[in-house]
């Protein structure tokens, strides 16, 4: 895969297979990679310092051919499925298991680690929407994909898995709570699918594309609600629940949320801030006053028009973070070996990654019913 600028990607027979180069380096070839809502922040040109030339991907599994002479957990022939997350495994923030927040993997920033096939703000690594990836740190990130478990079980626990689990997770759900999801994409129907095994009491999706609200309604066993067809969504939410408000609100949108023309135009058309934060606006005005908002959905690093007064007055606990994969997989491993989770009902496209350009604009524009579109190479 190779980023041309916005809305152009192409497959690229001509690019060099990467190299070692690092003795903690590994070699994967790559058998499943996916599309994810964030790669579309880069293919929609949102993205700061998204370069020409770039490989994205972030969501992949493979199997090792070539490694570091230091590496010592991984033999060659290894099947592994690949966090999302770059991380040394060492800085003070890796042990703490903030694998999303490594200090040592991404020079061009303090807050976000590095990350697979995203923008040189988070360090610039080529990812996995590719025949071969070079996976830095290989002791650290890589897991072997247990025996029996289905690829496509597999390659959704690089991301899409661990990001919904957290999401429900930071939300600090307590028994019986009305959890709010904003989004039904991948990340969003699996936060909801979540709720539940924190015990939640109601889980509500709102969205406003009618295939993935059905969808999520029988995968998730929730309610989901249309907001194009409500007057306005955070009234709905207060009236569904007594008018105190939801429990806990999750935003599984990010900068790309439709729904406010005001946040449309000065986010998306005239970038005055990062991108537009109407599900993060819709969940702070609808959770109750000390309620909790988990925010996984994606927003760029300025300032955004979000309503920050209001979190104050209501004394709102907002968490936020990227997935911390490494900590959350041997837990949810568990949970697909067992059937309690089973990811890869979710995906609904199979693509050759030769038609990438195709695969892009299907999942961009929401053609064909498309909820999660999985990549393969034609060596795999
Ligand atoms: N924090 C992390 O670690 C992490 C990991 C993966 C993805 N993400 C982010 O999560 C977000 C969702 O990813 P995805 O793959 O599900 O993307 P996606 O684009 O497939 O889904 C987003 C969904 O939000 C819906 N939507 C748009 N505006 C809305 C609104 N105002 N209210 C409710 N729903 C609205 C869209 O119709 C769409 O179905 C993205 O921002 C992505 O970058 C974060
Ligand atoms: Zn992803
Ligand atoms: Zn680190």
């Amino acid at each position: 895969m190779n980023y041309r600028g916005p809305f152009r990607v192409r497959a690229d027979r001509n690019k060099p297979d990467p190299q070692i180069l690092h003795p903690q380096d590994a070699i994967v070839k790559v058998t499943r990679s996916c599309i994810c809502g964030s790669d579309l922040h880069l293919y929609h040109g949102l993205v700061p310092d998204t370069r020409v030339g770039m490989t994205f991907g972030h969501e992949f599994t493979g199997e090792i051919v070539e490694l570091g002479s230091s590496v010592q957990n991984l033999k060659v022939g290894d099947r592994v499925l690949v966090p999302f997350n770059i991380a040394c495994g060492s800085c003070p923030f890796c042990k703490q298991e903030l694998f999303g927040n490594c200090h040592e993997s991404n020079p061009e920033a303090t807050a976000v680690g590095g990350i697979f096939g995203y923008s040189h703000t988070a360090g610039g690594y080529d990812g996995g929407q590719a025949e071969y990836v070079r996976v830095p740190y290989a002791d650290v990130g890589p897991v072997k994909i247990p025996e029996g478990m289905d690829l496509d079980d597999a390659v959704l626990l690089t991301d899409v898995v661990p990001t919904g689990y957290q999401a429900a997770e930071m939300a600090g759900i307590k028994k019986g709570d009305t959890v709010v999801v904003f989004g039904a994409g991948p990340i969003g129907i699996m936060a909801a699918k979540c709720a539940w095994l924190f015990g939640a009491g109601r889980v509500i999706v709102i969205d406003h594309l009618e295939y993935r609200l059905e969808f999520v309604k029988r995968y998730a066993q929730c309610e989901a609600y249309n907001f194009k067809s409500m007057k306005d969504p955070v009234l709905f939410i207060k009236k569904a629940t007594d008018y105190l408000g939801a429990d806990v609100c999750i935003d599984a949108v990010g900068c790309e949320a439709e729904g406010s023309a005001l946040q449309t135009i000065t986010g998306r058309k005239l970038m005055l801030q990062a991108g537009s934060a109407t599900a993060l606006y819709w969940a702070i005005d609808s959770v109750k006053k000390g309620g909790i908002i988990s925010i996984v959905g994606v927003y760029g690093p300025t300032a955004n028009l979000v309503p920050i007064g209001n979190v104050v007055n209501k004394g709102l606990t907002i968490r936020a973070n990227q997935a911390s994969v490494k900590r959350l997989l041997p837990r949810l491993i568990k949970h697909v070996q067992d059937g309690i989770l089973k990811p890869s009902e979710i995906i609904t496209h199979r693509i050759p990654l030769e038609e990438i350009a195709d695969a892009y604009h299907i999942f961009s524009a929401k053609r064909d019913n498309c909820i999660k579109p999985i990549l393969i190479p034609s060596a795999a």
